[in-house]
């Protein structure tokens, strides 16, 4: 069985910690690991729309000697109705591994039955978990750059907007199994569903991480991190809810910031749509660490790939 990333408790507190160091390593250094000289393939499939991931993974393969096929799945056979399970076995004949932005969670488990190579997570609509990778590294470029992981203990995060989408139960998952507090801030309705929490709590009760989940904002009170997302994530267009009205006291302004730490950095994955979940003062402000985030996607992805290739 290959060793998948396909949820951010995929990696262990200590496996993480060790992905995050090579991270760092390669960052200083972006070709001194070359796993898929050759060049061997990696298959980076969409169902979803993307601009970080799709770049991030095409350049970050290209560092580490390989090749990546980019694929729109509309236009292959598994836009015709071809099952993940045979999709799977086959790409598996042709690639060293498979990472995959879909819609159900449960593509990628189904995938997984028949692949046997290893597969990464690139967005499902419950979870993001390469993006926590890139989000933990930034937060240790900047609150703790001579501790690296270990730093993060302790380190407070605060999450504000839509709760129930896949980068609030990545936060949760992910920043816990960093040893990170984690709060989770949102309007009634669209609060996490308690299987992620109690997964980040399981996390949580390890490392020492609290998983906080509240509609309150004076929550940000104190925090060393704050973060948001998009109101509506892609597939949620249509769901028949008023995505707009409940979220605006949860926007992330010039205010809201302000109760953080003055030394406080703020994080989003993007897109970001301004005027939304971020006004611009913040977003375009000092505090803001979102380009150095879109790096990080494709230093701590790469050092992902490494790791499950030596960990197979
Ligand atoms: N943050 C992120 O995953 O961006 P893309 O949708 O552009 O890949
Ligand atoms: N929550 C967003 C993240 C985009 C990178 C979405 O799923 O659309």
């Amino acid at each position: 069985m290959p060793h998948n990333f396909l949820a951010d408790d995929d990696l262990t507190p200590q496996e993480q910690a060790e992905v995050l160091d090579l991270a760092a390593e390669l960052k200083r250094a972006p070709f001194s690991k070359r796993p898929l000289e050759g060049p061997k393939s990696v298959a980076v499939l969409f169902d979803k729309s993307s601009t970080r991931t799709r770049f991030s993974f095409d350049a970050g393969i290209a560092q580490l000697g390989g090749h990546a096929i980019v694929t729109e799945t509309g236009n292959s056979q598994m836009g015709k109705g071809e099952t993940y399970q045979d999709t799977g076995a086959v790409l598996s004949r042709f690639v060293e591994m498979i990472v995959w932005r879909t819609y159900a969670h449960s593509n990628l488990t189904d995938m997984a039955e028949t692949a046997t190579v290893p597969i990464i997570n690139s967005l499902s609509d419950d979870l993001h978990p390469c993006q926590i990778l890139a989000d933990l590294q930034t937060v240790i470029e900047n609150l703790c750059p001579e501790e690296g992981p270990a730093g993060l203990k302790g380190k407070r995060a605060v999450y504000l907007g839509d709760g129930d989408n896949n980068m609030a139960n990545s936060y949760m998952i992910g920043f816990a199994t960093a040893g990170m507090d984690i709060s989770i801030v949102g309007p009634e309705g669209f609060l996490p569903k308690q299987e992620f929490i109690d997964r980040a709590r399981i996390r949580g009760d390890e490392t020492g991480a609290t998983v906080t989940v509240t509609s309150d904002t004076a929550e940000v009170e104190g925090a060393d991190v704050v973060i948001t997302d998009t109101w509506v994530s892609m597939g949620m267009e249509n769901d028949g809810k008023d995505r707009r009205t409940p979220f605006l006291p949860y926007q992330v302004n010039g205010e809201l910031m302000g109760k953080a730490k003055d030394d406080a950095i703020f994080l989003h994955c993007l897109p970001a749509y301004r005027g939304n979940e971020v006004a611009a003062e913040v977003i375009d402000g000092p505090q803001s660490r979102v380009f150095d985030e879109a790096e990080n996607r494709m230093h701590a992805q790469k050092a992902l790939m490494v790791w499950l290739l030596e960990h197979q």
